[in-house]
């Protein structure tokens, strides 16, 4: 979705938004542009379609009179097609106003009738253009961007940042937001704004939040946050955790690969500081009460995409481990079934990013249905989890490619830690039996280590499979919804139909797919699980090798039983039953950006792909 930068400050404001642009282009766009205001007060806009070097190559053959004060913005395309005049900025006041715009106005068609009928011309398709003419009538009466911005916020409906500036108060950027990303960059003589911290990471990492239905304004000395009433507010502060270098590629092929790479770490970081005395200690949770959570009679997990897979792995170990019932929702499809919620009921939204609007919508349905909300999210001061009653952060680290990973297993980590933290707290979990445990889950960032390390063989196949047209995936109890990530990543990289079952389902239909040839990949319970998993798909194996297909099977060191019937076998360490998929998935994951490395694709930013949803 798109990425937004606002500066004020003594730095050259190109290079600032620039820079800031650059660090936000994993967010998915397809086209730039820049408004900055210069010593004089002229006000001076770029913009291009397509990607920023675009724009970047335009301002270095045709400079902007660069100056201290602009807005920058990567679009996604929502209203109208990806153009140059449809980039954002969009100007109002006659040209004296530059406006930004993240998110859908959802009332500007009444709003552009009403600006038609009082005369104006519109130079672009997009709602945006709608907010930066009625600024800069606003402008025009009150003479003030702040006064401005807030007479029009109140009239806006949907979900929006808007960052504007005017060139008759140079030194002032004013930001806005509603059901959308923005935080802000607390610096020595500037100030910043931005859809997520990577905008000024690189200048600071004091930070502050900005709430729902907030406006802020910023000058070169001063921070000034009003709610949409004009009363002021006192918003957060907080220290970014990770530092520029963190956002860039270090030398990888790309940030998949990098982040790949960093799945030991991801796990150790969310781990840490979060068990004491072999115990899970997590204040995040046990600050809700104890009688909250002993009065907790259902989860409902929240989530969409990979984030989903992450819960439906959590719901196994939540109902084994607390005994509390589970449920997995798709958060686009939540609300609209007027679910039955009650102040008992735990909703826990899972989400890398903490800005996808349909997760974002479903938690803000569920406080008002009285629910409890906690959000396990990796980026801090994000609006999912300022909407929730609790978060439980992931350390993954910024995650930039498209396609989730590290994310991925520190999500499963964290729901762990919270399923860990339910049975200890309720008594459903002996001391010893969480103790076990949570060692079991401390050793998993040296089994990442391992399978990384072991990766050669399925980067070949990815590689021989370059053509393939159809995967499957099959998986069973925590291995089914690694199925299902294995093959969201094949479909969301390498853009080829993927699918993904849970094992047991085969006959029941799909194996009606099996043709010879056909690729199955299999994700094999542990031979050493007492129950009589391993056994079951071991003969969904030889059901669909006897019709043909050609089956990679992800199954653990020493498992024999499983050589004669599978094509291939990628060996992952000996791990109990919820701790594979923190192994299992890694190859498939490895397999899914190699084949798209093979395709020529990109691997870090996917066609149609963003890595924020931020619209429903
Ligand atoms: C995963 O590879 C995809 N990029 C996508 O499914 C993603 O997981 C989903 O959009 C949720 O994003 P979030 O975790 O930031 O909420």
């Amino acid at each position: 979705m798109c990425g937004i930068v606002g500066y004020v400050g003594t730095r050259s404001s190109v290079e600032v938004l620039l820079g800031g642009l650059k660090r936000l282009e994993y967010r998915g766009y397809d086209s730039a542009g820049v408004a900055v205001i210069d010593d004089h007060g002229h006000l001076d806009t770029r913009k291009h379609a397509g990607k920023l070097g675009i724009l970047s190559d335009d301002l270095v053959a045709t400079p902007l009179t660069d100056g201290q004060t602009g807005i920058g913005h990567t679009r996604w395309a929502t209203h109208g097609g990806p153009t140059d005049e449809n980039a954002h900025p969009h100007l109002g006041d006659e040209g004296k106003l530059a406006l930004i715009h993240n998110g859908i106005i959802e009332n500007f068609s009444e709003l552009k009738a009403e600006l038609l009928a009082g005369g104006h011309t519109f130079a672009s398709q997009t709602d945006s253009e709608v907010a930066a003419l009625l600024v800069g009538d606003a402008f025009r009466e009150s003479g003030d961007l702040t006064t401005a911005m807030l007479s029009v916020v109140n009239r806006l409906e949907g979900a929006f940042t808007l960052l504007a500036v005017h060139s008759d108060q140079p030194n002032v950027v004013v930001g806005a937001r509603r059901n959308s990303p923005l935080v802000i960059g607390l610096g020595e003589g500037e100030n910043f704004l931005g859809s997520d911290v990577a905008a000024f990471v690189e200048y600071t990492h004091h930070a502050m939040e900005i709430g729902q239905d907030q406006l802020v304004t910023i000058r070169p000395d001063s921070v000034e946050v009003v709610d949409f009433e004009g009363t002021p507010v006192s918003p957060k502060t907080f220290e970014v955790n990770w530092d520029a270098s963190a956002a860039e590629k270090g030398g990888w092929s790309s940030f998949m690969a990098k982040e790949i790479s960093e799945e030991p770490e991801a796990v150790a970081k969310t781990i840490i500081g979060r068990v004491h005395d072999g115990l899970v200690d997590l204040p995040e949770v046990t600050a809700l009460g104890a009688d909250v959570l002993s009065s907790i009679d259902r989860v409902l997990i929240i989530a969409c995409g990979t984030a989903a897979y992450a819960g439906m792995v959590g719901k196994y170990a939540i109902e084994q481990w607390a005994r509390i019932p589970v449920d997995v929702e798709l958060a686009h499809e939540f609300r609209y079934r007027e679910p039955v919620l009650s102040p008992n009921t735990l909703v826990v939204s899972i989400s890398q990013s903490g800005e996808t609007m349909d997760t974002l919508m479903a938690v803000k349905y569920a406080r008002e249905q009285g629910a409890r909300t906690l959000s396990i999210c990796n980026t801090q001061g994000a609006t999912i989890p300022r909407e929730s009653d609790a978060v439980v952060y992931t350390h993954a680290g910024p995650e930039v490619a498209v396609a989730s990973t590290k994310a991925f297993v520190a999500q499963i980590t964290a729901i762990y830690l919270l399923g860990l933290q339910l049975g200890q707290a309720r008594g459903t979990l002996s001391p010893e039996r969480a103790r076990g445990l949570v060692a079991e889950l401390q050793s998993v960032p040296e089994k990442l280590s391992t399978v990384l390390a072991t990766g050669e063989r399925i980067k070949e196949l990815a590689h021989w499979m370059a053509d393939t047209r159809s995967v499957l995936f099959l998986g069973r109890h925590v291995g089914y919804p690694v199925a299902l990530e294995g093959a969201l990543k094949l479909k969301e990289l390498a853009y080829i139909h993927a699918e993904g079952f849970a094992a047991g389902e085969l006959k029941h239909g799909p194996i009606a797919l099996i043709e010879p040839g056909q690729v199955v990949f299999v994700i094999v319970p542990s031979p050493r699980d007492p129950s009589s998993l391993h056994a079951k798909v071991v003969s969904n194996i030889q059901e669909i090798r006897a019709r043909g297909a050609r089956v990679i099977a992800i199954a653990e060191e020493g498992d024999v039983a499983v050589l004669p019937h599978a094509d291939e076998v990628i060996r992952i360490p000996l791990a109990s039953p919820f701790f594979e998929p923190l192994l299992a998935v890694v190859p498939l994951h490895i397999f899914g950006m190699e084949l798209a490395a093979a395709k020529g694709l990109d691997v870090d930013q996917p066609r149609n792909l963003a890595k924020s949803v931020t619209v429903e």
